[in-house]
């Protein structure tokens, strides 16, 4: 069985001292478990301060993007080699919001992909349809080509250890989240383009979440679809209490 990963993803929210004040108030209460996982991706500023202070709890501490190369001059960017050296083991890479803003493109997602496991990092990859473009019955075209692009000449046993995340651009922040039958829908698509391209050993070990307006109380019956292994979590990170609930759902059967 896969085990369930539930990543927050704070965004550019929070102060240094709201970030510390929910590590040292979420970590003791997280369910240890073997059915789930559970990460913050908080920003780069805070990631050493939130990694020593979650040290042997249940909380594990990501990023929200990085550089593909090493090091060099690049402004402002932090790098794979960075990340790993202040103890950060998980990246999120591709976000909707960094493909839209940042000019990521599924070329630089794909380089960002190499350098995560370069550097033993697991990437989270973010994948997903505009409104328009689901309005448009292309969903699945769009998601399975973002994929194949995002994973292009990785080899299969990285792969089985990366995590990808299926967010319609639409739902995210909106409110609207895709109904757990679509979304499982296309979680399904995801997994078999992994399938086509790798296998199947590899389709049924890569760990696949949805994201989009995921909350305490809708992330239950998401879960409990076959192809949705966890979820990435904006706006209902943020509260020590929504993201324990939500990680509490993870750990249950
Ligand atoms: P919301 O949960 O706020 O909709 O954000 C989703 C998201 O973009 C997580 O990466």
């Amino acid at each position: 069985m896969r085990k369930r990963i539930i990543a927050g993803n704070w965004k550019m929210y929070k102060t240094a001292e709201e970030a510390e004040k929910f590590a040292e108030e979420v970590k003791g209460k997280l369910p240890v478990s073997d059915r789930v996982e559970a990460i913050v991706c908080a920003p780069a500023l805070y990631l050493t301060k939130l990694v020593e202070l979650t040290e042997g709890s249940a909380l594990n501490i990501g990023a929200q993007t990085m550089h593909s190369e090493k090091e060099g001059a690049f402004t402002g960017e932090v790098s794979p080699a960075m990340l790993k050296s202040v103890g950060v083991n998980y990246v999120v890479l591709g976000h909707s919001e960094r493909r839209e803003y940042y000019n990521e493109t599924d070329q630089t997602v794909n380089e960002k992909v190499h350098a995560a496991f370069e550097y033993g990092l697991t990437p989270i990859v973010c994948v997903g349809e505009t409104l328009e473009e689901r309005e448009s019955h292309t969903t699945v075209e769009k998601v399975s080509h973002q994929v194949k692009e995002a994973f292009k000449e990785v080899d299969g046993t990285n792969v089985k250890n990366a995590v990808i995340a299926y967010e319609p651009i639409w739902a995210i922040g909106t409110g609207k989240t895709a109904t757990a039958d679509d979304a499982n829908e296309v979680c399904k698509a995801v997994r078999e383009t992994v399938g086509e391209l790798y296998g199947e050993e590899v389709a049924d070990a890569v760990r696949i979440q949805y994201g989009g307006s995921v909350n305490p109380g809708n992330v239950e019956e998401l879960l409990s679809k076959e192809h949705i292994d966890g979820a990435l979590v904006g706006g209902a990170s943020l509260e020590p209490a929504s993201f324990i609930k939500l990680i509490e759902a993870g750990a249950n059967e």
